[in-house]
């Protein structure tokens, strides 16, 4: 409950500061031409959602973060969905590795910040949803990013990039 609590908080913190509904956004940009800059470090297969996610990082975090550690100050992550390629019978197609097909249209962009500055139950990380146009997702939830999110406080909160640092460290 704590985190619910925390993050209602962290929407009233929005509404003093921004006069607008949601704390993320505000704090949360979604970096320009992040495709370009940023590093690819892993593609996610979802076989159930028929959907295949993209997650970037910001190479100086990316260059900063240490096997075991908790992830640098400033580290961005961006988790960006696509459909993937399906038959006339909606069967998914995989390519020659066995892997989805990604169709080039972004579906949503959920982003992930992490400063020292900002005061969240969720070790300093704060959250943005954004429209495959660049804009605010108008009704998300961040009450769920942060209790999802919580159930990986022992890799920094991060389902997928602490242990991709791990991993890449073996
Ligand atoms: C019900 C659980 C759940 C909720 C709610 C959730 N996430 Fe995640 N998130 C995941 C999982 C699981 C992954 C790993 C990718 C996968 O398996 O689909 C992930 C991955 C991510 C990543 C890539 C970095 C990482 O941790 O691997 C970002 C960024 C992210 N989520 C942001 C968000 C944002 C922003 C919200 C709220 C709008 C949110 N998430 C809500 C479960 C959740």
């Amino acid at each position: 409950m704590r985190t619910i609590s925390l993050s209602i908080a962290a929407v009233c913190a929005g509404l003093a500061t921004a006069g607008t509904l949601w704390a993320g956004p505000d704090t949360v940009t979604l970096p320009e031409n992040y495709q370009a800059t940023f590093v690819n470090y892993l593609d996610v297969d979802r076989f159930d959602r028929k959907r295949v996610r993209k997650m970037y990082v910001n190479p100086d975090a990316h260059a900063a973060a240490n096997a075991g550690d908790d992830l640098p100050g400033g580290t961005i992550l961006i988790m960006e969905d696509h459909d993937a390629q399906t038959d006339a019978d909606g069967n998914l197609q995989r390519d020659g590795d066995g892997r989805l097909i990604a169709l080039d249209p972004v579906t949503n962009v959920f982003v992930m910040e992490k400063n020292g500055a900002w005061e969240t139950d969720n070790g300093n990380w704060d959250y943005a949803w954004y429209l495959p146009d660049g804009t605010p997702k108008p009704d998300a939830d961040f009450a769920g990013c942060f209790s999802c999110h919580a159930n990986r406080s022992e890799r920094d909160y991060t389902f997928t990039y602490w242990k991709n640092v791990s991993d890449q460290a073996k």
